[in-house]
């Protein structure tokens, strides 16, 4: 029960059609302080036409709100404020949720349309850096979300195993390549390939072209270019599922740039159909002066294929496959301009469906307040971060709780769940910087923090080794009215995210219910056996179900014990 709703329908009718239940809401505030209620009405809007003063109508209006959910109706100056009734509304939450367990917050606006989601999408033959990461998490969230409001989510991993790096790379793998080393290593032997073969093209002018010429190879479909091609890709999709499974995150399609090879040559006839390209120096283009951004390429002078071509053809192909309402990009901001030029080509071609594209771009993980750059040295390999947070974890356990059963189970969930959170709670846009310390801590805005809380619940539920029942009463002190208004809320949380596109409002969501439990298990002796045993018992487990679906959310495991 959304609680803002139920109250601007109340105003709605008490005010004879003045507002709609619509303009009420939107007018509706929370007070800063609990002396003022739990909600308010300012009635400054309605004066012109009651002509009256507003304190006169929120007089008028405070006595017609007599209602078995509120406690006390007020009004103070122009507001009239609500005092929800803590132990009706407390019942009628906790009930909801104990009933409706880990589908409490489930919304249905998504109409089960189909969204799909592009993101991850690494670069194959070169390590799997943190802008990966964040595309990883940050896409993986919002699909969850997604699911949660109704939609039907495609998850798309569009990696990177096409264009002319992968010409240089054979080029590079012909001269100075070893078979043996590559398979022990793929990533890493492949990336000094790539690196050296652009410090030596410095001084051998032969080697770019040579690259391109394999290059050329590989699009015409030569056997010799294309086994290498395969084999890098297989060498480096092994690594990644790696990363993947360590993550918790999968896909539905990893359809990446090369399976729309044979794709393009259908987008380059429809724009010659329409018109749309134009010559510039060799090369084919669309030219988009009218959206004041620079042309399109499709076509190099050499006739090789580009980034956007390719993006072209799989969004062609994702509508004609998926049908999609909506079709998100997480990508790094750097490519903002890729995006508005393959939108803008796709609305010229008349295809109306451009319009429900959308990049969603997100802030660069920083380390010592500068980007990260694989070239210059100044990177952290993902999985080293993983592995190092897992290892800090185990030390976390081995001192706090040296008895548990499957710690390395734990110490794996609560390691990259902390990599995850620390990604998430912040918001979208903003940039990042990394600290496996920060990550890690147990206090604070933390995964491990909010992990522990859901452990401690459970732990709670357990040592009273009584089954809750769902008859809720009482719960009517300071502390578990601020967990249960925070619990009623969850399903506007999740609404907000979805909007927004951003993770971090459940995040965040989940430190604000972790704190109000914490302090609730405070300043209450939960587990004495007095008549309101059960309630408090079914509040603990209110609370432990939305922990655990708002962690879900995100991607986070919840260990019952740590
Ligand atoms: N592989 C690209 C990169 O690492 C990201 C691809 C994003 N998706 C897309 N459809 N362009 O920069």
């Amino acid at each position: 029960m959304n609680y803002k709703v139920y109250f601007a329908k109340r105003i709605a009718d008490s005010l004879d059609e003045q507002l709609t239940e619509q303009q009420a809401y939107e007018l509706i505030e929370t007070p800063k302080y609990a002396s003022h209620g739990d909600l308010a009405f300012p009635c400054f809007t309605l004066a012109k036409a009651f002509r009256k003063s507003p304190a006169l109508i929120a007089e008028e209006l405070a006595v017609k709100m007599n209602d078995p959910l509120f406690e006390k109706v007020e009004a103070k100056g122009a507001y009239v404020n609500v005092f929800l009734d803590k132990a009706a509304v407390s019942k009628q939450v906790v009930e909801a949720i104990l009933q409706q367990g880990s589908h409490y917050g489930d919304l249905s606006f998504g109409k089960e349309q189909t969204i799909v989601l592009d993101f991850s999408s690494p670069n194959i033959a070169k390590p799997f850096s943190m802008g990966h990461l964040r595309s990883t998490v940050i896409g993986s969230a919002i699909a969850n979300i997604a699911e949660k409001c109704g939609y039907k989510a495609v998850r798309i991993n569009h990696l990177g195993d096409w264009g002319t790096q992968f010409g240089k790379l054979i080029a590079a793998y012909k001269r100075w390549g070893d078979e043996s080393k590559i398979k022990e290593n793929p990533i890493k032997e492949l990336f000094s390939l790539y690196v050296k073969f652009h410090e030596e093209a410095e001084t051998d002018k032969q080697l770019e072209s040579e690259g391109r010429a394999w290059f050329k190879k590989l699009e015409d479909g030569n056997e010799e270019a294309h086994r290498i091609w395969k084999w890098f890709r297989d060498e480096s999709l092994k690594d990644f599922s790696r990363i993947y499974e360590l993550l918790g995150v999968s896909f539905d399609s990893y359809n990446g740039e090369a399976f729309y090879n044979d794709k393009m040559e259908h987008i380059v006839h429809l724009l010659e159909e329409q018109n749309l390209l134009s010559e510039s120096d060799g090369a084919m283009v669309v030219r988009l002066d009218e959206k004041e951004l620079p042309p399109c390429l499709i076509k190099k002078s050499d006739g090789a294929t580009l980034y956007a071509t390719r993006d072209l053809a799989a969004a062609v192909y994702r509508y004609e496959t998926y049908q999609f309402a909506k079709a998100l990009y997480v990508v790094g901001r750097e490519q903002s301009l890729h995006f508005q030029q393959v939108f803008s080509v796709l609305e010229k071609l008349g295809f109306d469906w451009a319009k429900t594209m959308v990049h969603v771009p997100f802030g660069l993980m920083l380390k010592d307040g500068k980007k990260m750059s694989t070239r210059k040295g100044r990177v952290i390999l993902l999985e080293d971060a993983l592995k190092e947070a897992i290892a800090l974890a185990k030390q976390n356990i081995a001192a706090k709780n040296p008895g548990l059963e499957n710690k390395e189970e734990v110490a794996r969930q609560v390691g990259v769940g902390a990599v995850i959170f620390y990604d998430l709670k912040h918001e979208r846009t903003s940039n990042i910087e990394f600290s496996l310390e920060d990550m890690l801590k147990f206090e604070g805005e933390t995964g491990p923090y909010v992990q522990y809380t859901y452990a401690r619940s459970c732990s709670i539920l357990r040592n009273a080794q009584t089954a809750v029942t769902n008859t809720i009463h009482g719960l009517t002190t300071e502390e578990s009215w601020k967990i249960v208004k925070l619990l009623a809320s969850f399903p506007s949380v999740i609404e907000k995210a979805y909007e927004h596109l951003d993770p971090s409002l459940i995040a965040k969501y989940v430190i604000d219910l972790a704190q109000a439990f914490n302090s609730y298990y405070a300043h209450t002796k939960i587990l004495v056996k007095d008549e309101e045993l059960n309630s408090r018992l079914a509040l603990v487990q209110a609370a432990a179900i939305v922990l655990k679906e708002g962690l879900r959310l995100l991607g986070i495991e919840t260990p019952e014990q740590m």
